[in-house]
């Protein structure tokens, strides 16, 4: 081609090659613009994630997100069955009547796609004729469209599907400041604690200037949540816990977590331990009892049966449902039963062992039938939980509606804990990473469940909560506190 023809190419008449140099420079000059904007972009995207992850997230991390699942929602609703349709999947060939998969699928709507700072969150609204189901299991597909470490799906509303999108995993991070400032907060101001006993120990308890248990008294802030929640143990939604992992897995961590927040409130702690107290000895000072053994642990239950029965007799003569339901000057102080090694009460060597196993176990399940309404509370942990320890365990663990499951060694176990209540959270659990302690799954309101990490006390923290509290350890009728 010469300089001076007409057209440069015909697909380009007008286009000469003259024209095409006297553009050079323009171009030269936009390509160095946007070549600069663009490494300025990179320079300030580095920069924000360091200095202020949560601006670049919003800047940048959630709009290539979004763009992500907006672009690629058409695929994976099509390739994981979440279509829904709006034509008749039947119609009539001939003399026959054909079933089968409309080809033209609708979509369900992909909407408040908004950022949060864990990742995002977004909202599907489901077509007549659409479940949950199929959504709960398409979490880990659209975890892999988008990139991103975990989808959460929660379904309890009608008609639409919550996304909890997780860009990582938030509950592997370091946390060690914050488990400093979670022990020194303020959570709860101490208060003095009134005695338990008859309705004339209770107003003599209470005249001496004590402060009367609350509801809210009973929520235990143990940890975080993935979704970015505080992750508490809440006796007034479910009034008794299951907690499993194996040894090492974070149980005592998770409790003493939960007894340290107790301590500071107008609450009765009572341990049973029958690894010989080793594990609950750092709360003695303020239980109120401590069993070491299962025989001790047998006559502590018998005694608090009888108290849920003084209780239950109190609140008949006052018309009552529950002690919340008293008059403030005669309720009695809630009691927390925390129970470690649920196993060492069940197992049974010789025939002796077989009637203190019995009776230690059949006075659990009474407290875990009773005691919701009278204000015990149990928090029950074990290492394995299956029905070969007898049958009372299977009636126990129906009355702990609250469950955490902890990395655990045996199927049998994750599935005791949540086969039966949540079997979408089996797998979870099953993938708890053992290199990562205290991450668990449990009972969450609204979710049904989630993962959580108990947030560590230092022994020396504990201790100090302890022995800061431990005059407010209140005395419990026919029960002698640990010396
Ligand atoms: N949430 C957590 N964050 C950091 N470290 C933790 C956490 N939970 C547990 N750990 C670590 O794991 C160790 C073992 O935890 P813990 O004693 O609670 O286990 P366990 O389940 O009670 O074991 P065992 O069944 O043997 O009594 C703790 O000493 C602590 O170092
Ligand atoms: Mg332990």
């Amino acid at each position: 081609m010469t300089p001076g023809m007409p057209g440069f190419a015909p697909r380009f008449p007008g286009v000469t090659l003259e024209r095409l140099q006297s553009w050079l420079p323009t171009i030269g000059r936009v390509g160095a613009v946007v070549a600069a904007v663009v490494v300025l972009l990179v320079v300030v995207s580095r920069l924000l994630r360091w200095k202020a992850p949560r601006v670049h997230w919003c800047l940048f991390g959630f709009p290539l997100l979004r763009l992500r699942m907006r672009h690629s929602w058409r695929y994976l609703c099509l390739n994981a069955d979440l279509t829904g349709t709006d034509r008749p999947t039947t119609g009539q060939l001939g003399p026959l009547l054909v079933k089968g998969r409309p080809i033209m699928p609708v979509l369900p709507l992909l909407t408040r796609i908004r950022p949060r700072k864990f990742g995002a969150t977004a909202v599907i609204l489901l077509h007549p004729g659409q479940i949950p189901d199929p959504f709960v299991n398409a979490a880990e597909a659209m975890a892999h469209a988008w990139r991103v470490h975990a989808v959460r799906v929660n379904t309890a509303q009608r008609g639409r599907v919550r996304l909890t999108v997780l860009t990582a995993d938030p509950l592997t991070t370091d946390r060690i400041a914050e488990a400093a400032a979670w022990a020194t907060g303020p959570p709860t101001e101490p208060a003095a604690v009134p005695s338990t006993g008859s309705a004339a120990t209770y107003a003599a308890a209470d005249t001496g200037g004590g402060s009367v248990a609350v509801p809210a008294d009973l929520v235990a802030e143990v940890g975080h949540r993935e979704d970015g929640q505080s992750w508490v143990i809440d006796l007034a939604t479910f009034p008794h816990w299951l907690v499993t992992g194996a040894t090492q897995s974070g149980k005592s961590t998770l409790i003493n977590a939960a007894v340290a927040r107790w301590a500071a409130r107008p609450v009765a702690l009572v341990g049973i331990d029958c690894k010989g107290g080793m594990e609950l000895a750092p709360h003695a000072p303020r239980l109120s009892a401590l069993a070491t053994d299962r025989a001790e642990a047998a006559d502590v239950l018998a005694e608090l049966v009888a108290e849920t029965q003084r209780r239950m007799r109190l609140c008949r003569q006052l018309g009552a449902r529950n002690i919340w339901q008293l008059p403030a000057h005669l309720r009695p102080v809630p009691v927390v039963v925390v129970v470690d090694e649920l196993a060492e009460l069940y197992l049974v060597a010789s025939r002796a062992d077989k009637d203190e196993a019995l009776r230690a176990t059949t006075n659990l399940l009474r407290l875990a039938q009773l005691g919701a309404a009278l204000g015990v509370h149990l928090i029950v942990a074990g290492q394995r939980v299956g029905s070969d320890l007898g049958p009372g365990v299977t009636a126990l663990r129906a009355q702990l509606a609250g469950r955490i499951c902890l990395r655990v060694n045996d199927e049998e176990t994750v599935d005791m804990t949540l086969g039966d209540l949540y079997p979408d959270a089996v797998e979870a659990a099953q993938q708890i990473d053992p290199s990562v302690k205290g991450i668990a799954v449990t009972t969450a309101d609204h979710a049904g469940w989630i993962r959580a990490r108990s947030v560590y006390l230092p022994p020396d923290a504990l201790t100090a909560v302890i022995n800061s509290t431990a005059h407010l350890a209140p005395v419990l009728p026919g029960l002698t506190p640990p010396a």
